[in-house]
């Protein structure tokens, strides 16, 4: 079972890297789960241009989006660390999408947000987009508030997020068990 970590911004001084690092910290632990970030900024790709991917799939139009579309298509499920700019979902993050479409079909997805309103708006943008990806979003988020992220910027200590943790966990199996089930229907009625 392997779970991808996204970064959903690159930015210098970026918080998304603090939180994918204790969102893949608690999934390392776990017996029978495979964790790996997949970090946006090793993954620099021009603004969409292309055929839709939807309907050419895994024609990848260059080397670039190969690889990024080769890393999705490994995964059993995928946890989006988000930050919220202005209201919205990051560019970057909606860039990588537009770009494959197919690796993330029938495949469940769940989001760890930050900001004033704990990334809320963003991660509900992005359910509706996950939609049209024909995945499964799940309800289970984990919402980062400012008091957390000024703490967290003052310490390298990952027990900054320990009143967290079982939100983390929640949404944990909650995508293990999504990511079961779909897998088990992939393999038997492949589309
Ligand atoms: C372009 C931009 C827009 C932002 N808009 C919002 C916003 O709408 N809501 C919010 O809660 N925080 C907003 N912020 C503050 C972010 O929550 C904060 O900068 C956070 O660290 C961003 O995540 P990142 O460091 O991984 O980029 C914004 C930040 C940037 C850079």
């Amino acid at each position: 079972m392997l779970i991808q970590i996204i970064t959903g911004t690159t930015r210098e001084g970026r918080f998304s890297e603090r939180v994918a690092g204790w969102v893949f910290d608690h999934l390392d632990q776990r017996a029978g789960t495979d964790a790996e970030i997949v970090d946006l900024r090793d993954h620099p790709l021009p603004f969409f241009d292309a055929p839709p991917p939807a309907k050419a799939p895994r024609e990848y139009a260059t080397d670039e989006v190969a690889r990024l579309g080769t890393t999705l298509d490994r995964a059993d499920g995928y946890i989006v660390v988000t930050a919220e700019y202005n209201h919205g979902y990051p560019a970057v993050l909606k860039n990588a999408m537009d770009w494959t479409f197919v690796e993330w079909t029938r495949k469940p997805i769940s989001f760890v947000g930050w900001g004033n309103v704990g990334g809320a708006r963003a991660i509900e943008q992005l359910r509706l987009v996950a939609v049209e990806f024909e995945m499964a979003p799940l309800r289970h988020a984990v919402h980062i508030l400012p008091d957390t992220m000024i703490a967290a910027r003052q310490t390298a200590e990952q027990s900054v997020f320990a009143p967290l943790q079982p939100r983390l966990e929640l949404l944990t199996e909650d995508l293990l068990w999504w990511a079961t089930a779909l897998r088990a229907g992939r393999s038997s009625r492949p589309s």
